[in-house]
């Protein structure tokens, strides 16, 4: 257990540090005083890194001899939520908190920049180190690949800390984990005219309504029973006035999927659909679709690499296989669609649920998160 030894022994600063970014949370693609602080600790390390734009950096490890590239992921952005937590290192910037753990993970990256750095005689190769930005509103990944973060990489790592499973838990997934997030905005155009004569207008609302009901056929009729979808209107605005029919609706909503061949068959189908029901009754319609992350997919090899690791550094009862399917978007998913791939969970047993104000973790998971990114780098690098 040399590797989780020497995790255990950088506790101490990287507890310091982590609460030093949870007292200074960033929202997305503002996060410099979080990047100045990892490129100062780098400088500390002697360790090279180049900065992403507009923030986050990409540190990079050699070891003793050439050899493979491996990248190891950790987001760094916070939420607009006003901290509730009493914590003595609560937020200090007011609507701003970490409540999503990135704290964490940028600490345990660190934590692992500085371990694989103390051993980098002992191993042949290089690990790289993703300080992510903007991962919360799934922009980071997208502009840290296109910065270059993942060329010449054989296989990256992420993982993230889920604040209701048990401390020290590390569990994971091999293929479709976390939904592909898409938005959605339809505008209805029809023609306004008095609600008593409504034959001399087009109605907005009518054409509307009929296909908040007609996008649910996407999930019933559209695509495999066996691939989970969920279509969502989360909005509908139309209508100025009682008696007069309504001219436009703006139609607004999100779909979660798990197959990249039902994600990439999303925006056709949604335009056919909102496109013809709006011309049973006269009407157009406009979509403006958005993909926000892709399907987060964890290759099978990479996963079965991720649990020898975590198997190596942890008590084998706190590693555990994962069914779970979760609805939620998390844009480390843009690198699954480039490159091969795992992400890993690891329980850090509190109480509230991610992205709330009450978000309180047990640190003494992150020892575990240093040990597993390192060992998952390290066990790249030997296959
Ligand atoms: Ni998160």
């Amino acid at each position: 257990m040399e590797i989780r030894a020497l995790a255990h022994e950088m506790m101490p600063e990287i507890i310091e540090f982590r609460r030093d970014l949870h007292r200074h949370p960033e929202a997305s693609l503002q996060e410099v005083r979080t990047t100045n602080r990892i490129a100062e600790e780098l400088d500390k390390l002697g360790v090279s890194y180049r900065r992403l734009e507009p923030t986050g950096i990409v540190a990079e490890v050699k070891g003793a001899k050439p050899g493979k590239t491996v990248a190891l992921r950790g987001d760094i952005d916070a939420l607009s939520i006003t901290e509730k937590t009493g914590l003595p290192f609560a937020s200090e910037c007011d609507g701003l908190m970490h409540a999503c753990g990135h704290d964490t993970h940028a600490a345990m990256l660190l934590g692992a920049v500085k371990l694989i750095n103390s051993i980098r005689d002992s191993f042949a190769g290089t690990v790289r180190f993703i300080f992510q930005p903007a991962e919360e509103i799934g922009e980071g990944a997208k502009l840290a690949i296109k910065q270059g973060a993942l060329e010449g990489v054989e296989g990256i790592f992420g993982m993230h800390i889920a604040a209701q499973e048990p401390v020290g838990l590390v569990s994971g997934k091999a293929g479709p984990s976390a939904a592909a997030t898409d938005q959605f905005k339809i505008t209805i155009k029809g023609k306004a005219c008095h609600g008593a004569m409504p034959n001399t207008g087009v109605d907005a609302v009518v054409a509307g309504s009929a296909l908040v009901m007609n996008l649910q056929t996407m999930v019933s009729r559209e695509f495999s029973p066996v691939d989970p979808l969920v279509v969502t209107v989360g909005s509908f605005h139309s209508g100025t006035r009682w008696n007069i029919v309504s001219g436009e609706a703006v139609l607004e909503g999100t779909i979660r999927s798990f197959s990249r061949e039902v994600h990439n068959a999303l925006p056709e189908t949604i335009t056919r659909i909102a496109q013809e029901t709006a011309a049973t009754f006269r009407a157009e319609a406009e979509v403006e679709y958005h993909c926000i992350t892709e399907v987060l997919i964890s290759d099978p090899e990479m996963t079965d690499l991720a649990f020898v690791a975590a198997n190596k550094v942890c008590d084998p009862a706190m590693v555990k296989r994962s069914e779970r399917l979760q609805m939620g978007g998390e844009d480390f998913a843009e690198y699954t669609a480039h490159a091969k791939a795992a992400f890993m969970t690891l329980g850090a047993g509190g109480e509230a649920p991610q992205h709330s104000d009450h978000f309180v973790i047990d640190e003494s998971a992150m020892e575990v998160g240093i040990a597993v990114y390192s060992q998952m780098a390290l066990e790249m690098l030997a296959k």
